[in-house]
């Protein structure tokens, strides 16, 4: 009876072993998963929220493959020479390697350096100005800006319906063969959500992944947490508002920020850009002024200028500048240096598709 009672209970023990066992491995098998499907939205452990709204477009590999091919496609522009790539690449972090201010159709010439793209699920406002508060209408605005794409929404929607091959892939990735405005939205900002750039040797080290950084990048990634991240904050870098770095004096200072709210005390600023990839996004500022880091320590060290709206964040005790030493600039730099991801600019998914020949 004991015996019996005893195997009853191997029985069940083993049972039960054998049912978390198996539990252990389903979950693991899911984690797996996630992390192996190249198409899903995984926020680093180093990141905030994101501000993208995935409810109204859930990223789906059909949608970011469509997405992808509209970024590359010239067939955007009016007269088919131009695509978002033009000025986006992704050797610099998708910035623009070649022009100060960005060329367009018939080689007009825009009046703000490029911006990169990455990391925009994370961003609330767009452009150096913040005129666009949702990722969707990001491409309306290079669409149709006369001096990039210079073509209506309209006639694109035409050409993209009349290409068989472009009503498959929007039949793939919406379920219907009918292209319209939103749909090519869509796609483009499923694309440009997962453009993540969250792997430079800063991230692996301030995430404990094993890499570690010299005394000098060290040195560097201190003063630069006193000098500069009570704006260029938190791991993106950005603390997302709209300030003014002291380039020029009130004679000249542009609009900014002013354009969009028409608040004089909004003239001369500018939204905090992301230092990520920075080493390779020169040149620097809205206008492209600078063309290396060494130059932009030296304003920030002792050249800039005073106005109604400069930050003075970036005063030494009351005179303009953070007057940094020769040394202590050159730490910064190097310090900056680790923000470049060689696994982001290298990645397959973000790369020029291939096309079938239509
Ligand atoms: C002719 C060059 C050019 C083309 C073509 C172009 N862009 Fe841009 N892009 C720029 C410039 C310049 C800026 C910054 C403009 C500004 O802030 O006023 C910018 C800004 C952006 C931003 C905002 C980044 C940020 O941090 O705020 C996104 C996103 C973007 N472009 C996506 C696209 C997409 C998608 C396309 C294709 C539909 C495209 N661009 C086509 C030059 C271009
Ligand atoms: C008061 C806020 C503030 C502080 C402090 C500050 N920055 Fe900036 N930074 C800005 C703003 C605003 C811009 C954009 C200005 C523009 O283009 O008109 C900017 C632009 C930059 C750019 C150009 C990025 C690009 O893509 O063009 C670099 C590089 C930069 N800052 C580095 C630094 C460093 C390094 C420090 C510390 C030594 C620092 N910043 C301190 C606000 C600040």
């Amino acid at each position: 009876m004991t015996c019996l009672l005893a195997s009853h209970l191997t029985f069940y023990l083993t049972m039960r072993v054998i049912l978390v066992v198996w539990l252990a491995l389903l979950i693991l098998s899911c984690k797996e998963q996630e992390v192996s499907n190249p198409y899903q939205f995984v926020i680093p452990d180093n990141f905030p929220e994101s501000k993208y709204s995935f409810q109204n477009n859930p990223i789906t590999k059909d949608g970011f493959e469509l997405g992808r091919m509209l970024f590359y496609d010239p067939i955007l522009s009016r007269d088919e020479t131009v695509s978002c790539s033009s000025c986006h690449q992704q050797h610099v972090a998708f910035a623009d390697p070649l022009h100060v201010l960005s060329i367009g159709v018939d080689e007009r010439v825009g009046t703000r350096n490029a911006l990169p793209i990455q990391n925009m699920a994370f961003q609330q406002f767009f452009f150096w100005d913040g005129g666009v508060n949702h990722l969707d209408f990001v491409p309306i605005n290079a669409i149709t800006n006369p001096v990039e794409f210079d073509e209506s929404v309209g006639d694109i929607v035409d050409k993209l319906n009349a290409s068989s091959f472009y009503k498959n892939q929007f039949n793939k990735a919406f379920g219907e063969k009918e292209v319209t405005s939103q749909k090519v939205l869509h796609a483009l900002s499923q694309f440009m959500v997962l453009m993540i750039s969250a792997n430079s040797r800063y991230d692996k080290y301030i995430r404990n992944e094993g890499e570690l950084l010299s005394t000098q990048e060290q040195r560097g990634l201190l003063l630069f947490k006193q000098n500069c991240a009570n704006c260029h904050s938190t791991d993106l870098f950005t603390n997302g508002d709209f300030l003014n770095n002291g380039l020029d004096t009130d004679e000249n200072l542009d609009e900014g920020r002013a354009r969009i709210t028409e608040f004089n005390e909004d003239k001369g600023k500018f939204k905090v850009p992301s230092l990520r990839n920075v080493a390779l996004t020169d040149p620097y500022m809205h206008d492209g002024r600078f063309n290396t880091l060494k130059e932009v320590l030296q304003h920030y060290s002792n050249g800039i200028k005073t106005s109604s709206t400069v930050d003075n964040r970036l005063f030494t005790n009351n005179s303009p500048g953070l007057s940094l030493t020769e040394d202590e600039q050159n730490d910064i730099i190097a310090f900056l240096q680790t923000l470049t991801d060689e696994s982001f600019i290298k990645d397959k998914r973000f790369s020029a598709p291939l096309m079938p020949k239509q």
